[in-house]
């Protein structure tokens, strides 16, 4: 069984398709952390942002292990790197590669194997697993959506202005709309959810009320 979660940054994606993993009891995978590490290791060796096909090559050899919710890459911990401000800048231009985009999704589908599997990230739904069992679109405001990645990194002790993420927050919605490859659409047959005024608890619940069916 594979569930597919969609949508925009800060729209609730990470936090709900962990914990329905969780509760589920199978395989996790968060597919925007797999272009973060990417981004990561273009950086860490100083491979040109804008190099589609140097990027696409590190992605083939990409060399990054999920442990106990911690991600490494080449044997490092990375798990808050990835989510730094610095990745959130860089990581418009990796992603918007066709070339890069393809060897990442393979590299998706490898990870996933024949596990059941909570996929989470934009493109899941349309094509990471155009045929997943059941597909989710969540949504949020701009307003909400910043707010929540601000005290996200708050509490990692990362100080950032609000209204710099609200700033980052709507180039990145821009930019992952209207890319050529892979852009951020909602599949006719996903389900939507606007999270905006719900809690994790309450958008858990109408998932699993789906699954249960
Ligand atoms: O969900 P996130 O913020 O960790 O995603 C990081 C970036 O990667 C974001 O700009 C969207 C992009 N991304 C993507 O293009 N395709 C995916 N399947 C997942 C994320």
């Amino acid at each position: 069984m594979i569930i597919a979660i969609d949508g925009p940054a800060g729209a609730g994606k990470t936090t709900i398709a962990k914990l329905l993993a969780k509760r589920l009891g199978i395989l996790y995978l968060d597919t925007g952390a797999t272009y973060r590490v990417l981004t990561l290791k273009a950086l860490k060796e100083n491979i040109p942002l804008d190099d589609a096909l140097a990027l696409r090559d590190t992605a083939i050899n990409l060399n990054v292990r999920w442990e106990e919710g911690k991600i490494y890459l080449d044997g490092e911990d990375v798990t808050d790197q990835i989510r730094s401000p610095n990745i959130d800048k860089s990581i418009s231009l990796p992603v918007s590669f066709k070339e890069v985009r393809e060897a990442m999704v393979e590299f998706q589908r490898r990870l996933v194997g024949t596990n059941d599997a909570v996929v989470e990230g934009r493109d899941t739904t349309t094509v990471v697993f155009p045929n997943a069992d059941y597909k989710f679109y969540l949504d949020a405001s701009l307003d909400e959506r910043a707010r929540r990645r601000h005290s996200e990194m708050i509490n990692k002790n990362i100080r950032v202005e609000l209204e710099e993420i609200k700033h980052h927050i709507a180039i990145r919605d821009r930019a992952d709309l209207t890319r050529d490859v892979g852009p951020l659409k909602r599949a006719p047959d996903a389900i939507l959810i606007d999270t905006t005024n719900l809690t994790i608890e309450e958008v858990i619940g109408i998932i699993l009320s789906y699954i249960k069916r």
